[in-house]
């Protein structure tokens, strides 16, 4: 089975968020279980500038030709194509915004024509002879593949991943003369047209032979206006084709006995390790060196689906009480700004880093006594999956994929030795804040504490399940 993944980031290469997880690591599962898969990324200049690369091929766009060059995604890992359009190869910074935190004003046309490029590659429209049974595209970055592809005969299956509804890419409606995309796809119904502007995902919602989203849960949820952004209607004509598949992790990655970016590596039959990793997190983050003080720790992109304003909100309550509060992240300038100077008011108790930084986040998941995570919503998450793994019972709103992920910690679920997290008693500051005290209350009962982190530290989260899901599904498009 041959298949494209296409995909806007992909760890090592490129990541902003989990998106970079998943797409670095689920197309090594699919290949260990048979599969063939090319992943297929943006050119970008941070990665061409660090890898080696041949051009395979040549792929006309509205914009001039994109070379498709080839790589390997790691020494052993599956083959990359990276799409090299002087939009990206000549764009230092990040993936999609700029220097001022705004979206690349020249977005629509990027990733439209990494889509043309690839769907122009599906299709057979260019030197290369590979040809793929499937095409799996992922989040609004890759939407009009489907829909470009809609307009061919020749075609692979397609499958479209909602990794967060949230983002849609909708650009003003002259992009489809920009882009040169066929008439006959502009219409609100069965096209690109949302609320008279131009969707891309949308082309993945219409489209795609199937659409999968990250959990079971977020898959129901948005079924409902609360969580669809309004998609709600369309995503209930497309029911039949829409099922949640959760993520898994990285384990060779993201493992306490093996992490070479924490200074002590532990497991869950000795846990020493982690009281010196919490000693090395409150030293890193200067903050007092206090085995027995409650420490929580956060990393998140900072923005309003983490619920970062609802801790900012509970600060003056949280902050009487005997804990320490550890946050990296970075994001919406307005919360950075609200926890610098949060941290100015509370120094001896709050500390935050405002940036990206991949080695403390390994260390916040390894020295943190449990990991807070308020999402408003929340498609999957991994980071609560991370927490679970590194015997940081994670304290987690009940949405979406923290649902499917973290048992809430009861008599029944102690007793049954299920009990791996908590569940925020309501989306509020009291909300909030009587979960962490009820978190802080069993964190001073030792053997209960314990036998909670065990429970999680034993789960298996890697990512074989849901590959087999995948390769089913796959198997079901072609058909
Ligand atoms: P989302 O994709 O919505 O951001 P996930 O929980 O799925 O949420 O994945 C987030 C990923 O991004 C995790 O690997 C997390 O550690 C990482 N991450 C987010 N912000 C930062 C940061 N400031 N520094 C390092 N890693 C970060
Ligand atoms: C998105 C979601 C997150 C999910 C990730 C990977 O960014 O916000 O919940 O884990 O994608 O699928």
């Amino acid at each position: 089975m041959k298949v494209l993944f296409a995909t806007s980031e992909a760890y090592p290469l490129v990541k902003t968020g989990g998106l970079g997880d998943v797409a670095g690591h689920l197309p090594l599962a699919l290949e260990q279980l048979g599969a063939e898969i090319t992943v297929a990324l943006p050119g970008y200049h941070s990665v061409l500038s660090k890898m080696a690369t041949k051009v395979v091929a040549y792929a006309s766009t509205s914009h001039g030709y994109a070379l498709i060059r080839e790589a390997r995604l790691n020494s052993s890992g599956p083959r990359l194509w990276l799409v090299d359009h002087p939009l990206f190869s000549e764009r230092p910074g990040a993936p999609y915004i700029d220097e001022k935190g705004e979206p690349w004003r020249d977005n629509s046309v990027r990733f439209g024509v990494f889509a043309q490029a690839l769907a122009k590659v599906s299709a057979g429209q260019t030197e290369l002879t590979d040809r793929f049974d499937i095409v799996h595209c992922n989040d609004w970055q890759t939407g009009l593949i489907p829909a470009f592809l809609s307009t061919e005969s020749e075609k692979p299956a397609t499958i479209f991943t909602i990794h967060n509804l949230a983002y849609q890419g909708i650009f003003p409606a002259s992009c489809l003369e920009t882009l040169q995309l066929p008439g006959e796809l502009w219409s609100p119904l069965d096209g690109l047209v949302f609320h008279g502007q131009l969707s891309f995902i949308k082309g993945g919602l219409v489209f795609a032979d199937h659409i999968t989203t990250v959990s079971p849960s977020y898959a129901k949820e948005i079924l409902t206006d609360a969580f669809s952004y309004g998609l709600a209607g369309l995503l209930n004509h497309r029911s039949h084709s829409l099922s949640g598949i959760i993520n898994g992790i990285d384990t060779d990655e993201w493992n306490p006995q093996t992490d070479e970016k924490i200074p002590h590596i532990y497991s869950a039959d000795n846990l020493s390790g982690k009281i010196k990793n919490k000693r090395a997190l409150q030293k890193r983050m200067g903050l007092v060196e206090n085995p027995k003080q409650f420490l929580i720790g956060t990393v998140a992109r900072m923005v309003e689906q983490k619920g970062i304003d609802l801790i900012v909100d509970a600060l003056p309550q949280l902050m009487k009480m005997p804990i320490q509060l550890v946050i990296a992240g970075t994001g919406n300038t307005a919360f950075e700004d609200a926890l610098r100077d949060a941290m100015k008011k509370w120094p001896d108790k709050l500390s935050c880093h405002i940036g990206y930084d991949e080695e403390l986040a390994h260390l916040i998941e390894a020295g943190s006594d449990t990991f807070l995570m308020p999402s408003r919503f929340e498609p999957c998450g991994l980071n609560q999956m991370y927490s679970l793994m590194y015997g940081t019972p994670p304290v987690v709103s009940r949405t979406g994929g923290l649902i499917d992920t973290v048992t809430d910690t009861t008599n029944t679920t102690l007793k049954a030795k299920t009990a791996t997290g908590f569940f925020l008693h309501s989306m509020d500051i009291t909300g909030l804040v009587s979960t962490i005290d009820n978190a802080l209350k069993i964190y001073q009962q030792p053997n209960i504490w314990k036998s909670i982190q065990r429970n999680g530290m034993n789960q298996d989260f890697s990512w074989q399940h849901s590959a087999k899901e995948y390769i089913q599904l796959y198997k079901k498009a072609i058909e």
